[in-house]
């Protein structure tokens, strides 16, 4: 009984498609948005060539696509002058659709994470037939549930970790990490992210703070797929905040630990560098001296130039001993 009806219903589409196809076609929105636990519209309408006239629509076939290959699974269908029973949460978006009625867009009510993807909309009218395929964008918008410090209390000097929970949000997003100066410290910390039962996303994000580097107040900001920021929260460790040398640089990467090493470091270099280099100047000034003065030693003339000079070295001083 099903079956020769399906096969009755097969030979009038093949009739249909053999004598009058490409007068219609059906026209989608290429991508929709919808949002979570909202109302979505696929919008799809069936345009007729200008002969044809008073179009009737025999059937209209709505599937969700699970993989490309696959035939789908139906979600909404008019064929035989009936609407069949559809899948709850889906219906014509048109409110008494019937089939003289162009606009076959497809209402999704309730709009969930698994309703997220791609739909075939086949359509056979009594001028032809067409069907298309079109994409549902599925969003929900991400808060940030809550911001803590393990150790609750965060001892200054002392390493501590702040967790950023943000929960609700689809396509997977990110959280970031901010100072009260807006230094990006993301690279500092280790997100995950997890899908609930409703397809949702939860990230969690863990800042580690190292001790002596830790900022009054630290912002954590989440971003969508799309990188749009949706929600922030601000944590503050009540540590007092740090004189502008401890800062970090523009580039938000040297932290102030490091600063406050290498600072000193630098200056201890430098001065052992200096001493090294007045030593070699010095040891060279007095070789050249001396050799310079060797051959009027014995000349009269020398004699003072020697005294003037010759005290200020007590290598000096016993070459003049030498010659008294
Ligand atoms: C189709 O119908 C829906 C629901 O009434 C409406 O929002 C949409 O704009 C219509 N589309 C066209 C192209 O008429
Ligand atoms: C991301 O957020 C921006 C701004 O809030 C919004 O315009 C955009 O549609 C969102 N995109 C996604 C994929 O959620």
């Amino acid at each position: 009984m099903a079956s020769s009806g399906i096969i009755v219903f097969i030979f009038t589409v093949l009739c249909i498609c053999a004598v009058k196809s490409g007068f219609i076609k059906v026209e989608c929105k290429a991508e929709n948005v919808g949002h979570y636990g909202q109302q979505s519209l696929l919008e799809c309408v069936v345009k007729t060539s200008s002969d044809v006239t008073d179009p009737n629509i025999r059937v209209v076939a709505w599937k969700k696509l699970t993989s490309p290959e696959d035939g789908g699974d139906l979600v909404l269908a008019f064929q035989r002058g009936k609407l069949d029973q559809p899948k709850r949460g889906y219906r014509f978006a048109e409110p008494s659709w019937n089939e003289k009625n162009m606009n076959v867009s497809l209402l999704i009510t309730n709009t969930a994470v698994a309703d997220n993807g791609d739909y075939k909309c086949i359509v056979i009218t009594d001028s032809g037939d067409d069907s298309i395929v079109t994409t549902l964008k599925v969003q929900a918008k991400y808060s940030i549930s809550t911001v803590y410090s393990i150790p609750e209390k965060i001892v200054p000097n002392k390493g501590s970790t702040l967790v950023c929970e943000s929960h609700g949000g689809y396509p997977k997003g990110t959280l970031r990490w901010f100072d009260e100066e807006n230094h990006d410290w993301t690279k500092s910390s280790e997100m995950e992210a997890t899908q609930s039962d409703d397809g949702l996303f939860q990230l969690t994000s863990r800042l580690s703070l190292l001790g002596g580097s830790t900022f009054p107040k630290y912002t954590c900001a989440v971003f969508n797929a799309s990188g749009g920021k949706v929600d922030e929260k601000t944590f503050e460790t009540n540590i007092p905040p740090s004189s502008p040398l401890e800062s970090p640089g523009s580039s938000g990467l040297l932290s102030p630990y490091t600063s406050k090493v290498v600072a000193p470091l630098v200056v201890i270099g430098s001065l052992i560098i200096g001493l090294l280099l007045l030593l070699l100047y010095k040891r060279r000034s007095q070789k050249t001296r001396r050799n310079s003065t060797a051959p009027l030693m014995g000349g009269r003339d020398a004699v003072p130039t020697d005294l003037e000079e010759g005290y200020n070295s007590p290598e000096d001083e016993s070459i003049n001993q030498d010659q008294s």
